[in-house]
């Protein structure tokens, strides 16, 4: 039994089923909070389900609403501490590690299969990618770039890759089938479901 509308309460679960469970996004000390929004925001429309990140200040990482349009509701964020192990659990998993990095050895962020369980790693806004996460990633990819400037804002970046990804995924039909089993998404409609009442039955300005 659910609380929120029927209409809305499908949508939720027309979104779910389109939830990419093994397209993982990490995201690397990015600071600003307009920068992390808008990453947020992608991966909402992307179709990507867990978002981990790193945020290497002593304050919860800042969320700016008017650019998440709520999206932060819908995308399920964690923090990670220990990043490397983290990435080498999910090593473990079978995904591979993507990391960008700006670098002439990098490859073409287009030649990575991303059908496969997959993170793809952005980092912060001055320093990228930390060394320690670079070194243990199967690939180290880079959006060509011609122009005066030497790198993409962190969060355009992340939307030319990410688009890059659900074109792969789309073309083998991965939208096309849940990739939640139906105890996952039955606990995920909960949660979400949950929260969209009670955020709605807040009173303004809280
Ligand atoms: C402003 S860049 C960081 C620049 C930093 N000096 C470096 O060398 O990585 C911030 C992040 O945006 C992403 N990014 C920006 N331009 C990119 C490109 N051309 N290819 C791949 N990732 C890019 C990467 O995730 C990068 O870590």
């Amino acid at each position: 039994m659910y609380l929120v509308q029927e209409k809305r309460l499908k949508r939720m679960v027309d979104v779910l089923n389109k939830r990419q469970k093994d397209l993982i996004l990490f995201v690397d000390d990015v600071k600003n909070e307009h920068n992390f929004s808008a990453i947020i925001r992608t991966c909402d429309a992307v179709g990507i389900l867990y978002l981990y990140y790193y945020y290497s200040l002593n304050r919860e990482i800042p969320i700016n609403e008017g650019i998440t349009m709520g999206a932060h509701k819908w995308v399920l964020l964690e923090k990670v501490n220990h990043k490397v192990e983290v990435l080498e659990e999910l090593k473990n998993k079978g995904f591979q590690i993507v990391s960008t990095f700006l670098s002439e050895k990098s490859i073409d962020f287009r030649s990575v299969d991303y059908t496969k369980p997959t993170v793809i790693v952005v980092g912060n806004e001055m320093s990228g990618v930390s060394e320690e996460i670079v070194d243990i990633s199967d690939y180290q990819i880079i959006i060509p770039m011609y122009g005066m400037v030497q790198s993409l804002n962190v969060s355009v970046a992340t939307g030319v890759i990410l688009y890059e990804a659900q074109r792969q995924r789309k073309k083998a039909g991965m939208y096309e089938k849940p990739s939640l089993s139906e105890e996952e998404r039955e606990e995920i409609l909960r949660k979400w479901a949950f929260e969209d009442v009670i955020k709605q039955k807040k009173p303004e300005g809280e």
